[in-house]
């Protein structure tokens, strides 16, 4: 499936968001084209961007004691593998304990996820690889399906489903546990569920990491703007948008908008609508929802899981939680 011409839907989803009176927005799936893909490593690299090395840390950490807790042989599926770097930890403590390895990458950027796989495969011989271009639960169910067809036996495998980045958090709270229901129907009792959690901090430390000062971030939040006059043959000035980002105390997330420069008009192609757009108003593209203990608990237990341990760092500013079907 080719998920980065899927226009149609794009530009539906696209039309809807553009059309709320109250806040204009785009879904954030919309972010990650190929060159999104690359911005985004970026990022993740970035020396404000505390998440990405926070969560290696304890991946590099507590990967054999993660694994501890799994007592079967492992089949390692990721959800929104993007480069697949932090896995590294994983892979390397899960061939200490069995020969092979089934590691399949979902990534809804295919090309992105064409180029990491062969990297990976050079890499790793002991690692088969089968790289799943789809969205998180239909992912999933192909991963599912592929293993039925080549007449694996489910019952003597654990499936590890590893979600790092704080993905889960670029979800609402409600969506969060909609999400996580979904994933647990496609799981059996023996697998486990990995979950990587931005937590609650001052926004001194937060925000900077949403406004990198190389400006990576901008770039990648107004790639968007371009990803759309390429594909939905919109007309957007990028001149005439700015990023902005800031963390909202009462709903405890990152906001992260496209705000107009000017008073200013702009079109979708396929539609008679011409768009109007104030100046100082804002586009929202996505959210990054932080947790505490609390919340992560309710989440756990509200989506048919039990909370089996939580891998933090020092300071408490990520945690990785290890979930099971309950
Ligand atoms: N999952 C990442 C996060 O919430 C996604 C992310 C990081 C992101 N930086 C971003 C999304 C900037 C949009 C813009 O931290």
């Amino acid at each position: 499936m080719h998920l980065e011409v899927n226009s149609e839907e794009f530009g539906t989803d696209t039309l809807k968001g553009l059309s709320n009176p109250i806040q204009k927005s785009i879904p954030s799936k919309y972010l990650y084209d190929s060159k999104g893909s690359f911005l985004f490593e970026q990022i993740t690299v970035q020396p404000e961007y505390y998440p990405t090395r926070t969560e290696n840390s304890i991946l590099e950490e507590y990967s054999p004691e993660i694994l501890q807790i799994i007592p079967k042989e492992i089949i390692l599926i990721e959800m929104g593998s993007g480069s697949s770097k932090k896995t590294k930890h994983l892979f390397d403590s899960i061939l200490k304990r069995q020969d092979k390895l089934y590691y399949f990458p979902i990534d809804i950027s295919f090309n992105f996820l064409d180029s990491v796989v062969t990297d990976l495969e050079t890499q790793n011989q002991n690692i088969m690889i089968k790289g799943i271009p789809n969205d998180y639960i239909n992912g999933i169910k192909d991963c599912n399906n592929i293993l039925f067809e080549n007449n694996f036996k489910f019952d003597s495998f654990s499936r590890l489903i590893i979600f790092f980045g704080s993905s889960i958090g670029n979800f609402e709270i409600d969506e969060a546990r909609d999400f996580l229901k979904a994933v647990r129907i496609n799981m059996n009792d023996k697998d486990f569920l990995l979950v990587g959690f931005d937590m609650i901090k001052d926004e001194c430390l937060i925000e900077p990491a949403y406004n990198d000062k190389a400006g990576f971030t901008a770039q990648f939040n107004l790639n968007l703007l371009t990803r759309m006059n390429r594909e939905l043959g919109c007309n957007f000035d990028l001149n005439e948008y700015v990023h902005y980002a800031f963390f909202n105390k009462e709903k405890d997330r990152i906001e992260m908008h496209l705000k107009s420069k000017s008073d200013q008009e702009f079109r979708i192609s396929g539609s008679d609508r011409i768009f109007q757009i104030y100046q100082g108003e804002t586009i929202h593209t996505e959210s990054s929802y932080k947790y505490n203990e609390e919340k992560i608990h309710e989440l756990a237990i509200r989506s048919g899981f039990s909370l089996e341990r939580i891998f933090s760092d020092n300071n408490n500013w990520f945690n990785l939680v290890l979930l099971k079907p309950c």
